[in-house]
């Protein structure tokens, strides 16, 4: 239970006194913190349905909540409001609660469910690039969030693995080295179990051959036959096709792994091929497909669409399948193996129409409902002209260039700004790289999920504002009270005594943690825990500017204010977590 839900049931007894609705008890943060803590607006909603003065009721909940002790202050504000201020003792009781909490006062759910989260969705030989990073922030961050209130969450990277692509590399190669043993005809191998080519050879084939498939017809033919000689099952296709996946693979690992993002299931949607043929059966069998100029077709369009939902292509005119079908075949692989209670997909927001279409047919086909699957589309890292975010050149950035500009550029800051001086450059060098990737990570997830951003790294690399670098050096402050108070011999933290404004505001923030925990939850966006990260870090260093701490001469205060710095660094801890960015040891 949050502390808003607490003094809502509070409320909601005192509502109940006067025979009415509890659920009008419902309490939230002040809008105006200048006039009190929390507020309370049920008194008007019900006056308005008993045709009574609102004032007047507003009153008689008042007596109630008064001479509950808990309150310095209740008072009626405008036509009804209810404002109110918990007593510091209260409020102290609650913050010792919440300091001896292992989740930091974090909510949690009653009921966890286990949920597969599909976030990634890098291609196979084509270079990860920002389109993809959102993906792997906000998902990761999510996934992280749903372990921490309770459910069994199983991320899956979903690997772009048996599209054209394929076949347009597997082409290309053929050109250039027609004497390779894959290209025999009739070869049944074993093959060669070294790769033919290197992985920057990959990263250039490819887009000279998707760019060669693009001018030329006949040259795309080519590669839609490799494709599906591929998806057929040659031999020797398929075994440079697991060379190009290996290869990529071994890349993919690095770069997510220096972004902190990790992944359950290294699944592709060549896994799910061998489903295919009985996917079909079963769906046809259901009377969904339809036969349309040789394609198998699934009609999904609904009445009340406002625009015409067209329909799915299971299997296409030359009997290949694509994107849709493999994405029905991984529900149904996940129903099986797993037996989630619900999907999700952080891919960005183009494809809003592709999981629509793929959600109503897993629900028709009686698969998986609907309303359990979710597509929590995002919205686009733009550059400083409001376009998509592209290099100087105009190419799409990679994620590794990325990477190595931002780690690059926080190390130029950290030399700007004298922080990590005197240290070991392999610490330096370790600093600079959990500023920079907390920097880029805070900058994104800090937006609202569904909104656009625009991509400035002076901006997000700044030590002050709302940036990932100033929470990783306020988590190394409060972290440093703690050290400072050991070599001084300041003692252990005790109980949490509120004597000072700044002590009240700093136990308020702590105590708000648990809605923002099921804000981010419920609505699955990741800012919210941001803005209390933020918030926590501003009232610690308000707390941190007006308080003594190590050397307060009273114990009780200094102990209680060793047990506030305590707590912070706990929940903080918490949150940087939850969103994956890392602390380093000092800066
Ligand atoms: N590979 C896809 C792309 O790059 C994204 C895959 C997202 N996940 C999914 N289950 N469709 O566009």
């Amino acid at each position: 239970m949050t502390l808003t839900d607490e003094l809502s049931a509070i409320a909601g007894e005192a509502f109940a006194g006067e025979g009415l609705e509890s659920s009008l008890g419902l309490v939230r943060v002040s809008d105006r913190p200048d006039l009190a803590q929390f507020q309370c607006n049920g008194a008007l909603a019900a006056a308005k349905a008993q045709k009574e003065n609102p004032r007047a009721l507003a009153a008689r909940i008042a007596a109630r909540l008064e001479a509950t002790g808990m309150f310095s202050k209740v008072e009626i504000a405008g036509p009804g409001f209810i404002n109110l201020s918990l007593r510091d003792e209260t409020l102290a009781e609650r913050a010792n609660a919440l300091a001896a909490d292992a989740r930091s006062g974090g909510w949690r759910r009653e009921e966890p469910e286990t949920i597969v989260i599909d976030y990634g969705g890098p291609n196979v030989a084509k270079p990860l690039h920002v389109g993809h990073l959102r993906s792997a922030i906000i998902g990761e961050s999510l996934k992280r969030l749903l372990r921490f209130v309770g459910d069994e969450a199983v991320g899956d990277i979903h690997l772009g693995d048996w599209g054209l692509q394929m076949g347009q590399l597997i082409s290309e190669l053929e050109r250039r080295r027609p004497d390779l043993p894959y290209f025999q005809e009739g070869a049944n191998g074993p093959f060669p179990s070294e790769p033919p080519l290197t992985l920057a050879d990959l990263e250039e084939m490819y887009p000279t051959a998707s760019a060669a498939c693009k001018s030329d017809p006949a040259r795309a033919e080519e590669a839609r036959k490799a494709t599906a000689a591929l998806q057929a099952g040659r031999p020797g296709y398929r075994a440079l096709w697991r060379h190009f996946v290996d290869l990529s693979v071994a890349a993919l690992k690095r770069d997510y792994d220096d972004l902190g993002v990790s992944f359950d299931l290294w699944k592709g949607e060549a896994d799910m091929d061998p489903l295919i043929p009985d996917l079909v059966e079963d769906l046809k069998s259901k009377g969904l497909v339809e036969e349309s100029e040789g394609a198998q077709i699934i009609r999904v369009a609904r009445e009340d669409d406002k625009k015409e939902t067209p329909p799915v292509i299971l299997v296409n005119s030359q009997g290949a399948v694509g994107y849709h079908a493999t994405d029905i075949a991984t529900i149904q692989d996940r129903v099986r193996n797993i037996h989630p209670d619900r999907m999700l997909y952080v891919v960005d927001q183009r494809q809003r129409l592709h999981f629509e279409q793929v959600f109503r047919v897993a629900d028709r086909a009686g698969i998986f409902p609907e309303s359990r699957l979710e597509h929590l589309w995002f919205g686009t890292m733009n550059g400083k002209d409001g376009k998509p975010f592209k290099t100087r050149a105009g190419d799409v950035l990679k994620l590794r260039d990325l990477i190595d500009m931002v780690e690059t550029r926080a190390r130029e800051r950290l030399e700007e700004s004298g922080f990590a001086e005197g240290f070991g450059e392999a610490e330096r060098l370790d600093i600079a790289h959990k500023i920079g990737v907390a920097a880029l990570k805070f900058a994104d997830l800090s937006n609202p999920r569904t909104s656009d951003y625009v991509f400035d790294l002076d901006r997000f690399l700044a030590f002050e504002g709302k940036t990932g670098p100033y929470l990783l050096y306020a988590v190394v402050r409060v972290r440093s009270v703690e050290a400072k108070a050991r070599a001084v011999g300041a003692g252990a933290p005790g109980d949490i005594v509120i004597t000072a404004p700044e002590e009240r505001e700093l136990a308020l923030a702590l105590l708000a943690f648990g809605d923002a925990v099921r804000a981010a939850y419920e609505k699955r966006m990741p800012h919210h825990l941001c803005d209390h990260a933020f918030r926590l870090a501003q009232s610690f260093s308000k707390f941190y500017a007006a308080c003594r701490i190590a050397d307060e001469p009273d114990d009780r205060i200094r102990s209680s204010r060793l047990r506030f710095s305590a707590t912070v660094a706990a929940q903080l801890g918490c949150a940087l977590d939850i969103l994956g960015l890392e602390a380093p040891a000092r800066m």
